[in-house]
């Protein structure tokens, strides 16, 4: 029996890849790196400390650890001023209904989230009400493809992973909710999430009924 949902936040609820790419693109321009879009792709899910190490060995740099806290440091000033423009009408299209649609039916809710600024994209888009739990990038220290962040939530539920559907946007989320053994939906192309139990192209299309009608025997 499903009796929670688990959501990832960036890119399910909101899209803030443009927001974090902008963010790294300045310190790599700043820094002499290479950054473009096809590696920030790779950045989708995973923590701002592996970020920054996948963007430095991409281009071959290595430096000690205090300087690399330092310029993910910097980069994050930089995204977390960008989030002051963020505005409850920043949901992508599809996930406040959803969200209100779960709470209206009675289920669990849960962020399970890789980001240490949930809160602060939560409170923009004034959406910290839909959740019964935040898991954030502050909650565990194994970060996805882990399962960690997303046993964490469903423990806080008090539910077991099979009574739990995770919703992701990233190939490393949909490992980690697979390492888990919870149900997950894939948000996005085929090539990305198509290892999810199910896949829809967009928020928009990943409504209860539909998410109800995949999932037949356990509503
Ligand atoms: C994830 C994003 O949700 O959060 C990643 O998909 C990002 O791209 C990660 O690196 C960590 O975010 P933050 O806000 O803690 O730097
Ligand atoms: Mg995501």
């Amino acid at each position: 029996m499903i009796k929670g949902f688990i959501f990832d936040l960036d890119g399910v609820i909101t899209d803030t890849a443009e927001l974090h790419f902008d963010a790294w693109k300045k310190l790599s321009d700043e820094m002499d790196w290479e950054f473009d879009r096809e590696l920030n792709e790779r950045l989708r899910g995973i923590s701002r400390m592996d970020s920054i190490h996948v963007i430095m060995d991409h281009n071959g740099v290595s430096l000690d650890e205090p300087t690399v806290v330092e310029l993910a440091t910097k980069k994050n000033d930089i995204y977390v001023e960008s989030l002051d423009k963020m505005t409850p009408d920043d949901y992508l299209p599809g996930a406040r209904e959803l969200l209100t649609h779960l709470r209206s039916e009675g289920f669990s809710v849960a962020l399970g989230s890789a980001s240490k600024n949930a809160h602060k994209v939560l409170k923009q888009l004034n959406a910290v009400h839909f959740f019964d739990v935040i898991g954030d990038g502050n909650s565990v220290s194994k970060s996805k493809p882990a399962p960690d962040i997303f046993l964490y939530a469903s423990k806080k539920l008090g539910l077991r992973p099979e009574n739990c559907i995770v919703f992701e946007d990233a190939e490393k989320g949909i490992d980690a909710a697979k390492a888990g053994k919870f149900h997950s939906v894939g948000i996005g192309p085929e090539q990305r999430v198509g290892h999810a139990d199910i896949r829809f192209e967009t928020m928009k299309e990943a409504t209860l009924f539909e998410v109800k009608s995949h999932f037949k025997d356990l509503f």
